[in-house]
């Protein structure tokens, strides 16, 4: 039986549509003035499951943070290599239906894509997106790994809601399903 809860694109982009440069570099995006936590925290209260590709992992563990960001919530990472659970994440692979049926068959909160496009693209492509929030910073950066990248998928969108964060403008769309 499929629960009610909702996957989410949850994510910030630039202007001409870039998540990171190629190099992985977020620069671009932590120099710009926003407001407290640009809707964050906000967020992150609705959403207790979070789901990530193994470069966006990588990207994490390479901020040297004291400790894991995402502790108390159920942290999935895709990668093809055989790599032991830790206390912080779970590692899969494969079809991400799969996981997403698993997880609606049993009761929670929203599940947060976070990306990156690599694993995004699956999900697009196999309709699984329910909301998609894009945070749009005021650059453009030209090249670097694309939100969207090309794929089987066409989604029709109703947009439910706006947010301005200083410099950042937050969309908010829900995908139209008949
Ligand atoms: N602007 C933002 O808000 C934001 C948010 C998230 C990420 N990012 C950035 O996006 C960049 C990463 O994006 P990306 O598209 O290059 O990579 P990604 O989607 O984060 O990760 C790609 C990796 O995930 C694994 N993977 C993907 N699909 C899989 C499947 N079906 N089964 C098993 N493993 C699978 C593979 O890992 P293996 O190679 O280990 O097999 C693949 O190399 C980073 O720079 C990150 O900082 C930005």
């Amino acid at each position: 039986m499929k629960n009610n809860r909702k996957v989410v694109l949850f994510i910030a982009a630039s202007l001409d549509g870039y998540i990171a440069t190629k190099e992985d570099s977020l620069e671009w995006l932590y120099n710009i003035e926003g407001e407290g936590d640009n809707g964050l925290s906000k967020f992150y209260g609705t959403a207790d499951t979070i789901i990530m590709g193994k470069r966006t992992y990588d990207w994490l563990l390479d901020q040297e943070l004291e400790s894991f960001p995402y502790k108390g919530k159920e942290c999935y990472v895709y990668t093809r290599s055989d790599i032991p659970d830790n206390e912080d994440v779970r590692f899969a692979r494969d079809n991400v239906a799969e996981l997403i049926a698993e997880l609606q068959e049993k009761p929670g909160d929203k599940i947060w894509v976070m990306g990156g496009s690599e694993l995004i693209q699956q999900y697009l492509e196999e309709d699984l997106i329910d909301e998609i929030t894009v945070t749009v910073a005021p650059v453009i950066i030209g090249e670097g790994i694309p939100l969207f990248r090309e794929g089987k998928y066409h989604l029709d969108l109703e947009l439910t809601g706006t947010e301005t964060y200083n410099q950042f403008v937050e969309l908010n769309y829900k995908v139209k399903r008949s």
